[in-house]
């Protein structure tokens, strides 16, 4: 794993960086396999990333066609609700660009329990993605955020699916939310090509601080070391508290 963290004014900035970013290892994923499988993330901070990649200059010259949409996590709700990832992804980015309905994979049918859901992504993902050397199927990029708790996906701290070392996708209960998700599992993140954490926002600045300090190493994020390249995005606010030295 290499890698490496950059900080930005702010959030405009730093979505202009990581939409070109995306944009570069889209076009190389393309020419070097054919096609680009990313997942998304859910939650708010990714919100605006996904409506600049709607904007002429992206919207233009982003290989849409042969671009694979996946999520990193989902809550059991209706794809419809207010609080569905799937929802906001689809309002954000997915009704404005000419992405293939057949390549936009949504992780959460509420006819099935959530169990059944997280076998049924687990086998879509064996089906789409390339494997590595280990038979691991690999995501191009992973898109994912980090809660002021240090969750990222929705691996969320003393729960379950922390713990999961074989399965790609689980079902979580989490109990500080007294609800279920759907979450990718570290090994199928930790297997990944490129993996981004966009972190912005002046509530994230003590868990950055606590993570680069070391005062803490048992949050999710901290688990977060794909076999590739990781990007540390941040925003100012976000970065407020870190030391030179991060990331180690
Ligand atoms: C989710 C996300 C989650 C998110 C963090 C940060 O489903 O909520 O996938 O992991 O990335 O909670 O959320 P914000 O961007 O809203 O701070």
């Amino acid at each position: 794993m290499t890698a490496r963290l950059q900080v930005f004014a702010d959030l405009e900035a730093l979505n202009d960086s990581l939409a070109q970013r995306w944009r570069v290892v889209a076009k190389a994923a393309i020419s070097e396999r054919g096609g680009f499988h990313v997942a998304l993330a859910g939650g708010n901070t990714p919100r605006k990333l996904y409506q600049r990649l709607t904007e002429p200059d992206f919207r233009e010259s982003f290989p849409w066609s042969e671009t694979h949409i996946y999520f990193g996590d989902e809550r059991c709700v209706a794809q419809d609700h207010v609080d569905s990832n799937y929802h906001m992804a689809r309002e954000s980015l997915l009704s404005h660009v000419p992405v293939p309905e057949s390549q936009v994979h949504a992780m959460f049918d509420p006819i099935f329990s959530p169990d059944e859901n997280a076998e049924r992504y687990a086998k879509l993902l064996k089906q789409k993605l390339a494997r590595d050397v280990s038979g691991q199927p690999v995501f191009d990029l992973i898109l994912l955020g980090m809660g002021d708790d240090g969750h990222t996906a929705s691996l969320f701290p003393d729960t379950e699916l922390l713990q999961e070392t074989t399965k790609l996708v689980g079902a979580n209960y989490v109990q500080k939310l007294q609800a279920w998700r759907i979450s990718l599992t570290f090994p199928v993140i930790n297997a990944a090509r490129h993996v981004v954490l966009q972190v912005a926002g002046a509530g994230k600045a003590e868990m950055m601080a606590a993570i680069a300090g070391q005062q803490t190493t048992a949050c999710p994020v901290q688990r977060v070391k794909p076999q590739g390249q990781l990007d540390w995005y941040l925003d100012r606010a976000a970065a407020r508290l870190l030391p030179a030295d991060f990331p180690p």
